[in-house]
């Protein structure tokens, strides 16, 4: 395992830490190399349930794609650097897990497309986030100019990718890109206690409403409520469906056990 990417794991949670804090944890080949890997082991883990994405530091999530790495490559060479940095974003979109971004200081470019390709995003008061690419001359395409309009709505992201510019915590959690912000020192805390709710929760409920979520956001609603039919029929033949109504009506709660 790359030392640029840490995985480590307390029960049904796993903590993916990027961890290149001298360069504010931006994302070389190395970088996003790791992070396919350690997404690539967990997607086969069937116990892990959460993860927690986050960087190393106090400083960045992630400020960006390296631009350093970036100034010297060919446009064929580009293409495959951008083709690795969206097979991350997807990776990390697809996981069977929810994924949540615990973002502690800049998510910047790069960094700001794999928040978006998180589940929930958690943020620290001190964060800041933006596409800054334009300002650069190229554009974002790590799913920045998918994902962003499909979270916050394409006004507000045109708004954001045209100007570069970077928003505060404040807004971003406005316009709905954070889910929820918290003072620096309670980030973490405030992830695990998310991270506490959402696993008292049915197993195979999450893993489906996931599922069903990500399989059809692009899809027309009859498409997509035949899915979620589909998907509550399932569970309907499952253990922990039944131990949930039964833990309800019998003023208890529910221990559920993935089947
Ligand atoms: N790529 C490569 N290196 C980066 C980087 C990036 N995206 N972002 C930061 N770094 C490096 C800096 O080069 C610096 O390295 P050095 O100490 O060897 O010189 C180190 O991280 C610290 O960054 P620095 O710029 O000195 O910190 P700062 O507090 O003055 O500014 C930022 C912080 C985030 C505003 C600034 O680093 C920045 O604008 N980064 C680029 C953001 C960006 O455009 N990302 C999108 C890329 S597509």
């Amino acid at each position: 395992m790359s030392e640029l990417v840490l995985t480590t794991r307390e029960g049904p949670v796993a903590t993916v830490t990027i961890n290149r804090p001298q360069a504010l944890n931006a994302l070389n080949q190395g970088v996003l190399e790791g992070l396919a890997a350690a997404f690539a082991d967990l997607a086969a883990d069937e116990s892990c349930r959460v993860i927690i994405l986050t960087g190393a530091g106090d400083r960045a999530f992630i400020a960006g794609a390296d631009i350093a790495a970036m100034a010297k490559l060919s446009a064929e060479e580009a293409r495959h650097f951008m083709e690795l940095g969206q097979s991350v974003c997807n990776r990390i979109e697809s996981a069977p897990q929810i994924v949540i971004g615990a973002i502690n200081g800049y998510a910047l470019g790069g960094g700001c497309e794999v928040a978006l390709a998180c589940d929930l995003r958690i943020a620290s008061d001190r964060a800041k986030i933006g596409l800054p690419e334009v300002t650069l001359g190229i554009i974002p395409a790590w799913g920045g100019t998918q994902r962003l309009p499909r979270i916050v709505g394409i006004g507000l992201a045109k708004q954001l990718i045209y100007t570069g510019q970077q928003i505060d915590a404040v807004e971003a959690h406005r316009i709905g890109l954070f889910n929820q912000i918290v003072p620096a020192d309670e980030l973490l805390p405030a992830v695990r206690s998310l991270v506490d709710t959402i696993l008292h929760n049915g197993p195979l409920a999450l893993r489906l409403a996931k599922e069903v979520l990500e399989a059809t956001k692009d899809a027309d609603l009859a498409v997509g409520l035949k899915a979620e039919l589909e998907a509550e029929v399932r569970l309907f033949d499952t253990a922990d469906r039944i131990e949930g109504m039964t833990a309800f009506v019998e003023r208890r709660r529910p221990k559920y056990q993935g089947k």
